[in-house]
């Protein structure tokens, strides 16, 4: 089965050709960062603008990348959720129009979902069962993951993502958007143990997560009157060493709780070395092993989008033909 895979959710468009029997095939990224960052965030209306401008040329693209003609697609997956109501509707008219014109069937797929899978994409592939701990800048979440379809919520954030805290208190430093990385990078040269910061929700029975408090801790450092620009580098260090304690903490309990021997690291916050760090030595004393994407498929991008419509498949999944336009923002 080839599958074109579509992903328009958010700022990122990504494209990208998948086959069943010889793996991914091409795929393609234009990220919109540069242009939201005069802004301080995602416009929605600019991000729709830009995924219009953009996919046409990335599908001709991948097509021509993985040498594939239009009739021997046989499915055109694409986001349908959760994302930027506009930036979704753009991704999904295209699919469902280029379906219509090329008479062959959708399958919409699930954001989170396409996140989740996207480490079985690179070797070693992690066998089923394992849990996923799904950290990006709109989701943090502890899944139980049995099999394609198959999982079980543990815990999510109350409050803000991991990615989202990240953002924000680089934002509080003056770091700009999206600041995730450039706070990572900051951190790198800072002393943790300068400032003392919260560990939200560590102890508590769920294995739910909360950082906007954190992000509180850090803007009432940074507006205290014996606050100087040089203690960047240390606050930027103290944060992420709270963030990545709960994120692995709550990761350990998980693994406990639900008898699992693989954890899967999915979404952007994936990157951050010192998360890394942090697992391999809980996961070497724990005895479980850790397993992550490709970095080019750690963000949003088509190929885990025409992956997990391809795993769908396999399992027994419908294809869809009555051409309906539909998203679902929240889902
Ligand atoms: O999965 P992703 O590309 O997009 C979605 O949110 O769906 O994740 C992006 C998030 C952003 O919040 C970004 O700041 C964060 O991942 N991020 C990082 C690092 N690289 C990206 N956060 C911490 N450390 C990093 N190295
Ligand atoms: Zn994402």
């Amino acid at each position: 089965m080839r599958i074109l895979g579509i992903e328009s959710s958010c700022d990122e468009t990504g494209v990208a050709l998948y086959d069943t029997s010889r793996g991914l095939l091409a795929h393609r990224l234009h990220t919109q960062a540069q242009m939201h960052a005069t802004y301080g965030g995602v416009v929605p209306e600019l991000a729709s603008r830009d995924h219009v401008r953009r996919l046409p040329a990335l599908v001709r693209e991948v097509m021509a990348d993985g040498r594939m003609d239009w009739t021997e697609l046989d499915v055109i997956a694409y986001t349908a959720g959760p994302g930027l109501a506009g930036a979704l509707l753009v991704g999904a008219s295209f699919a469902e129009s280029l379906a219509l014109a090329l008479n062959k069937p959708t399958l919409p797929v699930h954001h989170l979902e396409g996140h989740l899978l996207s480490p079985l994409l690179t070797e070693p592939r992690p066998e089923f069962p394992f849990l996923a701990l799904l950290v990006s800048g709109g989701h943090t979440q502890l899944m139980a993951v049995e099999a394609v379809g198959d999982y079980r919520l543990l815990g999510e954030t109350i409050d803000d993502a991991a990615g989202e805290a990240f953002d924000k208190t680089a934002k509080l430093l003056g770091l700009g958007y999206p600041g995730g990385p450039a706070l990572a990078a900051l951190a790198e040269r800072g002393d943790p143990t300068r400032f003392a910061l919260p560990r939200p929700l560590l102890h508590a029975p769920t294995l739910d997560f909360s950082f906007s408090g954190l992000k509180t801790a850090v803007a009432l450092k940074v507006g205290s009157p014996d606050w100087r620009a040089e203690y960047a580098a240390d606050l930027a260090a103290a944060f992420q060493e709270a963030v990545v304690e709960v994120l692995v903490t709550k990761t350990v309990a998980a693994v406990r709780a639900a008898g699992l021997r693989r954890v899967v690291v999915a979404g952007g916050v994936g990157a951050n070395r010192r998360l890394r760090e942090m697992l391999a030595e809980a996961g070497a004393k724990q005895g479980f092993a850790v397993f992550y994407p490709d970095v080019a498929l750690c963000t949003d991008n088509g190929a885990m989008i025409a992956f997990a419509a391809a795993l769908r498949l396999e399992a027994g999944a419908e294809v869809k033909w009555d051409r309906r336009i539909e998203v679902r923002p929240r889902w």
